[in-house]
């Protein structure tokens, strides 16, 4: 069976979601998490799976506030799925004032390595970002760590210099050490606490039985460290990881067996589902995916309980702050 790439899958689930994603709690979140990744005047950043943009234009717009015009600061939005950057175009129509500090294009950043291939305008200049942001979209990746050892060339490296000037006085008797440490550019990613919207992890898991896939990727994750060691492996150095709670409002829930048909139904209704139903190829009717996954969503959801029977559900989010080590 042609399942779809991981790229394609998710361009057909925002195409759809494009026209109402900002109606949701991501614009909210999205000031927590810029927040974190702290801009400052003349910095340039990349926004990695920028979507609708709700990072990206607050982060411009710090730009511009503590900034002058020629300083050099810029915030490049990358993302795969047309529809979402014509959300974020239509909000750069409505803010010329951050012309210069916008730049939109249209690429897979788990082969960053390709943009500008065909046009050399659009090529990332290596070792020359400040920040790297990617929220809400690290999991739909299939190469964790693929992903993170691709991006690293593109952070500016830390800078160590010790220079040791020696008196050329005979009569000085020290010598004077300037030590010169620049921490380089920051990798800022969120990751959904491993309790989190457990039920598009069963989700993970009814498709992988089913032979289909599911768009998104977080049975790596199992605990705060599960991403930090992805980072430290493939040569960062964690800074801090902050856990941002209350993302969607909600709070912490417990789900029990009553809970599971309804929380299936509006899975089998998401984006996500669709896109699950078109990786398994024409003739495949989304009923027919539906009717045979709910017996085993219930099974799936339901090992996640605890004793009591309740499925614990958590509304964290974990940000990483993240260097090259050196
Ligand atoms: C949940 S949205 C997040 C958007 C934005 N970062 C935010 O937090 O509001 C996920 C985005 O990831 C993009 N995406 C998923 N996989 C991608 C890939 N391989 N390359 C580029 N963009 C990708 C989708 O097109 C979508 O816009």
């Amino acid at each position: 069976m042609a399942l779809l790439p991981q790229t394609a899958a998710s361009q057909l689930m925002y195409a759809s979601r494009a026209g109402n994603y900002d109606d949701s709690w991501h614009p909210q979140y999205a000031k927590r998490f810029v927040r974190i990744a702290n801009p400052r005047a003349g910095q340039r950043i990349l926004d990695l799976c920028c979507g609708t943009g709700l990072d990206l234009f607050l982060l411009a717009e710090a730009l511009n506030e503590d900034g002058t015009a020629d300083d050099g600061g810029i915030v490049i939005g990358v993302d795969a799925t047309a529809e979402m950057l014509a959300v974020a175009a239509h909000r750069q129509k409505a803010q010329p004032e951050l012309t210069d500090r916008v730049k939109l294009l249209r690429h897979d950043v788990t082969h960053l390595e390709t943009l500008g291939t065909t046009d050399a305008s659009a090529r990332l200049e290596k070792h020359s970002f400040d920040t790297i942001v990617c929220s809400n979209a690290f999991v739909l990746f299939d190469d964790p760590d693929a992903v993170v050892a691709g991006w690293r060339r593109f952070l500016k490296p830390p800078v160590h210099t010790a220079a040791t000037h020696s008196p050329n006085d005979s009569h000085e008797e020290h010598e004077s050490h300037h030590h010169h440490h620049e921490p380089g550019g920051k990798l800022v990613v969120d990751i959904p606490h491993e309790a989190a919207q457990r039920g598009g992890l069963a989700m993970e898991r009814v498709a992988r039985r089913m032979g289909l896939v599911f768009p998104s990727n977080r049975s790596w994750v199992t605990s705060v460290n599960s991403f930090r060691d992805v980072l430290e492996r493939n040569g960062y150095h964690v800074d801090r990881v902050i856990e941002l709670d209350h993302i969607s409002g909600q709070g912490a829930t417990y789900y029990t067996a009553h809970h599971v048909d309804d929380l299936y139904d509006s899975l089998a209704k998401s984006s996500a589902f669709a896109a699950m139903v078109a990786g398994a190829g024409p003739g495949v009717e989304a009923a027919t995916v539906v009717r045979h996954g709910r017996p085993i969503f219930r099974e799936e959801f339901l090992k996640d309980a605890g004793k009591n029977g309740r499925v614990f559900m958590s509304d964290t989010m974990y940000v990483y702050v993240a260097r090259l080590a050196t």
